[in-house]
């Protein structure tokens, strides 16, 4: 007999997710149990931090791990995996030097002042491009991204750097999290340029293109911290969390990037939105304030434009995930589905819950309900310690929630693929990579998308540090 406090005294923490992996490996077949879809082929592509080392230099924040990426390829009912560390000039340079060379989201090698003014305002110039956080297919192009303007272009099959510049955010900052463009092809996202006069720009890379192209741009003078944002037919959705910058401060402080941000809550949250075919701007939406990584989805309802976001109360996240915390196991804060109505007639923002209880690296059926409403929102979701616990699906309709946990895993984000000719919404397969803390390895977890029952899994030899975010590529 054990009572949950024994559970909690003999389960075994994650610490190992946030532990470098340094080891390249290529794998034809990796130990399946279960039974794989049949219908089910193609790639998991997937990037994240994975070196927390350089020389005697510690990362100081999870975000700050140089990117390895992983590819998981199911083909006639076998897996194979390959790793390898993604190839950015910022890797190179900690390889070939040795030592951190290119600043990271919460730490910075000693650099003088005049590095760091020539690096926010001459772009393209020392930025780093250590691409962490997410992958996306633009054409037949794969790049790895993250929130400098340097996207890496890679080989999906070898996970091999292509050595070119896909193209260059028109800003210092943008998202890892472009929204595809059903009409054109290609992808959606913003930059916010700094400088004397700042500003936020959206722009579109169409599927060939090596440049981007501006859609609109809206000056700020202090830029919040974004790190996605929403889409509707006709609109670009843009929400400012309070957690802002001054330009100027961020070149002069000598600081880490993410620790010139403040926290103002006395602004809001306020929302903007942009006319994707005009690039006009309408204003004015401000609600109490709250901090969000990711947008879930968004659309047209009416005079309404819904907005559904991962919102924390406020931006203590950030703090939560310095490496030293997380190894220590101390309690992480937690975001909660919330949803936004902006009527577009009096500018007015509502506000509800829509389920009770955590979530966080959301997904939806992507290909079918962005842009469009949807009913069921997939993600990862805490446990007694809170954090990375579990996979959760939420039915926003009635707010029920189904969890998928097992002692001593830890899930990463769940990646939702379709049933070819599927007629429902969550018809597919869910694919999350676990990581195993007693058994000290990982596996690729295979689940029923709409009864979160497992099919299949895949272990491998080794641990894979958590991971934030990665793709889909159907052979
Ligand atoms: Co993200």
């Amino acid at each position: 007999m054990s009572t949950p406090a024994d559970t909690a005294t003999t389960s075994v923490a994650p610490t190992l997710g946030y532990t470098t992996l340094e080891e390249e490996a290529r794998i034809d077949a990796l130990p399946l149990s279960g039974e794989l879809p049949a219908w089910l082929a193609g790639s998991l592509l997937r990037t994240g931090p994975a070196k927390f080392e350089i020389g005697s230099q510690h990362m100081r924040h999870w975000f700050d791990g140089l990117a390895m990426l992983h590819r998981f390829t199911i083909d006639d009912g076998a897996v194979s995996y390959g790793n390898r560390f993604l190839e950015s000039r910022s890797y190179r340079a900690a390889r070939e030097q040795g030592r951190m060379v290119y600043g990271e989201f919460a730490t910075d090698p000693c650099r003088s002042l005049f590095k760091r003014m020539q690096t926010l305002f001459s772009p393209g110039s020392a930025l780093p491009d250590n691409a962490n956080i997410n992958v996306t297919r633009l054409g037949e192009r794969f790049i790895a991204m993250t929130e400098t303007p340097l996207p890496v272009q890679f080989d999906p099959h070898t996970l091999a750097s292509a050595g070119v510049r896909p193209y260059e955010a028109p800003g210092q900052l943008t998202t890892a999290h472009p929204h595809m463009d059903r009409a054109g092809g290609g992808m959606l996202n913003y930059a916010a340029k700094l400088g004397a006069r700042s500003s936020y720009r959206f722009f579109a890379v169409d599927p060939e293109a090596t440049a981007p192209r501006q859609i609109a741009s809206l000056p700020v003078k202090e830029p919040a911290y974004m790190h996605s944002f929403g889409l509707t037919e006709r609109w670009l959705v843009l929400a400012e969390f309070p957690l802002v910058v001054n330009p100027l401060a961020l070149a002069l402080s000598g600081r880490p990037y993410i620790e010139n941000y403040r926290w103002k809550p006395e602004l809001g949250t306020r929302f903007t939105l942009v006319d994707r075919a005009t690039g006009e701007a309408t204003g004015g939406f401000r609600t109490d304030a709250c901090f969000a990584f990711h947008h879930v989805n968004a659309y047209e309802e009416g005079d309404e434009v819904v907005v559904d976001m991962c919102a924390f109360a406020d931006a203590q996240i950030i703090e939560d995930l310095y490496l030293e915390r997380l190894r220590a196991g101390k309690p992480v804060a937690t975001a909660e589905l919330t949803r936004f109505r902006l009527r577009l007639t009096d500018r007015s923002v509502r506000r509800e819950l829509l389920a009770d209880g955590d979530i966080e690296l959301p997904r939806i059926n992507y290909g079918r309900c962005n842009e469009r409403p949807h009913r069921y929102v997939w993600g990862a979701c805490g446990g007694p310690s809170g954090w990375l616990e579990g996979i959760v699906k939420i039915d926003v309709e009635d707010g029920s929630r189904q969890t998928w946990s097992q002692p001593d895993c830890y899930a990463g984000e769940p990646v939702f693929v379709a049933r070819p000719g599927a007629e429902r919404e969550d018809d597919g397969a869910l694919l999350s990579i676990v990581l195993d803390a007693r058994a000290e390895s990982s596996f690729l977890l295979v689940l029923d998308a709409a009864d979160l029952s497992e099919l299949a899994r895949a272990e491998v030899p080794h641990h894979i540090p958590f991971s934030f975010h990665g793709q889909f590529v159907r052979s």
